[in-house]
């Protein structure tokens, strides 16, 4: 996979980033090295097929240098990212509890969460039935990995 080596770089920086909101002191001390490289090694998708697939949530989320919150969050470095931490989007209740128990979006939750999200979190604000191909939650996690949270990407084609 073409984009693996700008994937890892990019879900490091989300990383570092995700847990800096959710407030520990280092990224070393909220993740091992060999937590990252297991939550690293989770993402197996195509992330130029993520593309398509992301098409679907583009109604209401954006992602890149310029994404702002649309009727969901901005999704910059959401892989790795503490769940509920965009400052100035207002989420539901439901998932403000799920971000106080510590939810980190890791490729294992967003891929459940995206699976079905009202089973996931039921009162959840997200009106979307879900992606039901395990392939399709893969390569969309596959696209989002690529960008940090400033919505950068290293992918070598741009
Ligand atoms: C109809 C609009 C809509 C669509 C389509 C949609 N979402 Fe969402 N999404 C939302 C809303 C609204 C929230 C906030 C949920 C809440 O607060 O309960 C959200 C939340 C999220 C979160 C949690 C973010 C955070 O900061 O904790 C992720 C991740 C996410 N969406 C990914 C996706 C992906 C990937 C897709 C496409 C496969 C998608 N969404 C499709 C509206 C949508």
């Amino acid at each position: 996979m073409r984009t693996t080596i700008a994937t890892t770089a990019a879900l490091m920086l989300s990383l570092a980033a995700g847990s800096a909101l959710a407030g520990s002191h280092s990224s070393e001390e909220a993740m091992s090295e060999e937590a990252k490289t297991a939550m690293m090694e989770q993402i197996t998708g195509d992330a130029d097929e993520g593309e398509k697939v992301f098409r679907k949530c583009k109604a209401c989320h954006a992602v890149g240098e310029d994404a702002r919150n649309k009727v969901g969050p901005h999704l910059n470095g959401v892989v790795g990212r503490a769940a509920g931490s965009v400052e100035d989007y207002t989420y539901s209740s439901a998932l403000m509890e799920k971000a106080e128990e510590g939810l980190i979006w890791t490729p294992e939750e967003l891929a459940a969460f995206l699976e079905n999200p009202r089973d996931y979190l039921p009162g959840t604000k997200m009106s979307f039935a879900g992606l039901r191909k395990q392939e399709d939650r893969d390569d969309v996690i596959a696209y989002l990995a690529q960008f940090d949270m400033d919505g950068m990407t290293m992918k070598e084609d741009n």
